[in-house]
């Protein structure tokens, strides 16, 4: 019988070992969630690092057969692999080329070298597993090769490839050395979706005018077949993220945060440690505020959480370093022994801590200069059950296309990041309850599994569609 593969660099656990010992720690980001229903049925299965080194050949294989029974199969990185294909070409080559830090790209043919072969061990791993008559969705950057090389070895199989961050335009995509190469790989599959209407638009106008494919429609006509190009914004598991906020172990935690944090408002923000998440940006027009308008002196506190992340890549230890110097220069200026104007924390913090902080903040930042989607912005507005609270969205986050009852910003522009910030903490309550109800019946119908049925049942259509096409 046919099956579902899934490949995308991370498989849905974490491995972890410690004094020899092997844990796996499973994953509550939104793509495992939206394909857990799916992925576990039947003999579908998911593809991709299990998130450690592991070298010993009896290990891989203990590995290997832990997972079968989660329907997954490991795909095992070298440290040389790690750092150049993972650290280097995916995200200090492509990271920052598709967020529009061209600035900070390497252009390293020894990284693009390892990209490829990489590209064709996951090609291994999947053709491994797969038939002839199977699905194969393939999900992001990493991987974007992947489509071409699984084309050429298993020509009759379903395959789709969805981008999690943005495509940018033709302008910067062109910059790098093996722009053809990269849309060529991508073209292997049968349908290609990214998160928004800018990215997709931007994705055909490389393709016209680097590979010179025109398109109509979102369909693309190479020299012997036709794929589409379409954009499904992904969404969250609304469900979840409203019922973890309505247990009592959240209002309980919300009740001691509140009662230690001690002020009259909160400001939340959470990312990443990424450039693109516009950290510094946001410090700042924090800093800003606080010199305007001194009458929220003591009364309001910035909560802001950084999950660390690529930490052995350079320009992220850099981040580090400024975001440090950044609270310590502003708590430094205003702190007094009762109050503290940034609340800082580097570290991740389990669902329930997130989502009591979600029910007591009155207004979330979120400013990233670039974002594919971004999916704190949506867990913030499914969490607030009293409807009360603001969200304050970067216009560069793909989320920002559905959520136009947020206050939306321009991060370049820290007068308007001020005065937004206290527009949302001045915002009349029945204000708040409308915007946030607006926002709420938008994220709870287009959420994670319509995503997921938009994307499966759009590739069966292709597959149709291009059958008939071959029979005409
Ligand atoms: O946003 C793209 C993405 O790859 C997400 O899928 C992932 O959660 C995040 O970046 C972090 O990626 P990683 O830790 O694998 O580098």
């Amino acid at each position: 019988m046919a099956k579902l593969i899934i490949v995308s660099n991370r498989l849905p656990v974490k491995l972890q070992e410690k004094d020899g010992e092997l844990s796996y720690k499973t994953s509550e980001g939104g793509l495992a969630t939206g394909l857990g229903s799916i992925y576990k049925q039947g003999d579908n299965l998911w593809i991709g690092w299990p998130g450690l080194v592991v070298t010993a050949p009896e290990k891989q294989q203990q590995i290997a057969s832990d997972l079968v029974g989660e329907n997954m199969s490991p795909v095992f990185l070298t440290e040389t692999e790690i750092k150049e294909f993972y650290e280097g070409f995916s995200n200090e080559t492509l990271w920052p080329t598709f967020h529009y830090f061209s600035q900070y790209a390497i252009y390293d043919q020894q990284l693009w070298e390892t990209y490829v072969e990489v590209n064709q061990k996951y090609c291994e791993a999947v053709v491994a597993q797969a038939g002839p008559e199977d699905t194969i969705w393939v999900h992001d950057y990493q991987l974007l090769l992947l489509p071409s090389m699984l084309r050429e070895r298993l020509p009759d199989s379903t395959i789709g490839f969805f981008q999690h961050i943005p495509f940018p335009s033709y302008e910067v995509f062109r910059l790098l050395p093996w722009r053809k190469e990269l849309l060529e790989g991508m073209l292997g599959a049968d349908l290609i979706g990214f998160h928004t209407y800018d990215d997709m638009r931007h994705f055909l106008s490389s393709v016209n005018r680097i590979v010179g494919y025109g398109s109509m429609h979102g369909w693309v006509n190479t020299p012997n077949r036709s794929l589409l190009v379409d954009s499904f914004p992904m969404g969250i598991d609304y469900e979840k993220y409203a019922g973890t906020a309505a247990t009592d172990e959240v209002m309980k935690r919300e009740r001691i945060y509140k009662s230690n944090l001690n002020a009259e408002k909160i400001i939340l923000s959470i990312d990443r440690l990424d450039y693109s998440k516009g950290i510094p940006q946001r410090l700042r027009a924090f800093e800003l505020f606080l010199e305007k308008y001194p009458e929220f002196h003591d009364k309001v506190t910035l909560l802001m959480l950084v999950v660390p992340s690529r930490d052995a890549v350079e320009k992220y230890k850099e981040l580090k370093e400024e975001v440090d110097e950044l609270v310590g220069r502003i708590n430094g200026k205003y702190s007094h022994i009762s109050w503290n104007p940034i609340q800082y924390f580097y570290r991740s913090y389990p669902l329930e801590t997130l989502s009591a902080f979600y029910r007591m903040a009155d207004v979330a930042l979120v400013t990233p200069m670039r974002d594919g989607m971004n999916l704190v912005c949506k867990e913030y507005v499914a969490s607030k059950l009293d409807k009360k609270g603001v969200l304050i969205l970067s216009e560069m986050a793909g989320a920002s296309k559905e959520l136009s009852d947020a206050v939306l910003i321009n991060p370049n522009d820290i007068n308007q990041m001020v005065e937004s910030i206290y527009q949302a903490l001045t915002m009349p309550e029945e204000e708040q309850v409308q915007h946030m109800a607006n926002m709420q019946e938008s994220l709870q119908r287009y959420n994670i599994h319509h995503w997921v049925s938009m994307f499966m049942d759009r590739l069966s259509y292709v597959k149709i569609k291009q059958l008939s096409l071959a029979t005409t």
